[in-house]
């Protein structure tokens, strides 16, 4: 045959595969979701997510140490309160000895060069599970945005250095960079859930932190899945109002929407690889159906190639492992 091109010749060999390979995953791309849960010495996993554990303070720093050691610096905290705790209104997110505020504290304190990134939402404080102020079963826009500004007040004060807002309420980027401005933390960033639409795959994260919502769903915030110009116009608002990073979430089943918001934006593209994605690979290697780890890699790759350069995802510090084995 008379072939002038022959892609396969820079396939031909591990050096040239290589040299040539466009995209790299590295442990500085990753932020680690960790959980937090009240009491001491308790390390509880989630049924729905094998590998992955709902810590106790004490234990969670012990964690976060070793993913330090592995070379993995930032980490987003979500907390798991007793449903006694949780009110109208998320009280206890602005409680400085609570959990979570206690939680953010401590880290900064023991690790002061790790990236503590804190999730501003209603949802794991709130009696009615949902992510904004409920009144005759409606989602409030604007009362909400004041929850959640004092919040990521509370958070920004107890040490956070990013905060991110995953709720979908109108206008909180703006809001929240005001509040935080106002209140001198002009040095906090905001990596807004710019797009995050109203998905099946976050089913496990709300095992994990017994925040499902206790009616309806969150078609009214949340974006619906069949719409990608949608989200350019969460993106300009998010971009407008101030946001550092725009976030995708979910990852995989959205690899377009990355791509869309990372060649429309100059600003760093972040997705969110969520629990549903975690279990779905966790799930079919424990059935020996595929090989875990090559999935595992696989998939982090594309969500890096489709122009996310930070990824969320509970794959942290195995894919750390990894890559520290290589
Ligand atoms: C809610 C929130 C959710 C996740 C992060 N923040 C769930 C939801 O919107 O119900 C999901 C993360 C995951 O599934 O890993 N503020």
């Amino acid at each position: 045959m008379n072939l002038i091109r022959r892609p396969r010749r820079n396939r031909q060999s591990a050096v040239i595969r290589d040299m040539v390979q466009e995209t790299h995953l590295s442990v500085n791309d990753f932020i680690f979701p960790l959980f937090v849960m009240e009491g001491q010495n308790i390390r509880s996993e989630v049924a729905s997510m094998p590998g992955i554990y709902r810590y106790s303070l004490d234990l969670l720093l012990d964690e976060i140490g070793q993913c330090v050691d592995l070379g993995v610096r930032a980490f987003d905290l979500f907390p798991n309160l007793p449903e006694a705790k949780k009110d109208k209104y998320a009280t206890e997110s602005c409680n400085p000895d609570g959990l979570y505020l206690q939680t953010i504290r401590a880290v900064k304190d023991r690790f002061p060069d790790v990236v503590v990134m804190t999730d501003v939402a209603m949802d794991p404080y709130s009696s009615d599970g949902h992510d904004g102020v409920v009144e005759n079963g409606k989602i409030l826009n604007d009362p909400t945005l004041e929850v959640l500004g004092k919040m990521a007040v509370a958070q920004a004060q107890a040490g956070a250095d990013i905060v991110g807002p995953s709720d979908m309420m109108d206008g909180r980027v703006g809001y929240v960079r005001q509040m935080l401005d106002v209140h001198g933390f002009q040095d906090v960033a905001i990596m807004s859930y710019s797009a995050k639409y109203a998905s099946a795959f976050y089913g496990p994260f709300r095992d994990a932190l017994d925040s499902a919502p206790k009616f309806g769903d969150k078609k009214t915030y949340q974006m619906n899945p069949a719409n990608s110009r949608e989200a350019l116009i969460e993106a300009e608002l998010d971009f407008a109002e101030g946001a550092d990073y725009l976030m995708v979430k979910p990852a995989l089943p959205y690899l377009d929407i990355i791509k869309l918001l990372s060649d429309n934006y100059e600003l760093p593209i972040a997705a969110y690889n969520v629990s549903g994605e975690y279990a779905m690979i966790k799930a079919a290697a424990q059935n020996g159906w595929l090989d875990g780890q090559r999935a595992m890699a696989e998939a982090l790759m594309s969500i890096k190639r489709a122009g996310a350069s930070v990824i969320l995802t509970y794959f942290a510090k195995e894919m750390a492992e990894l890559l520290n084995d290589r």
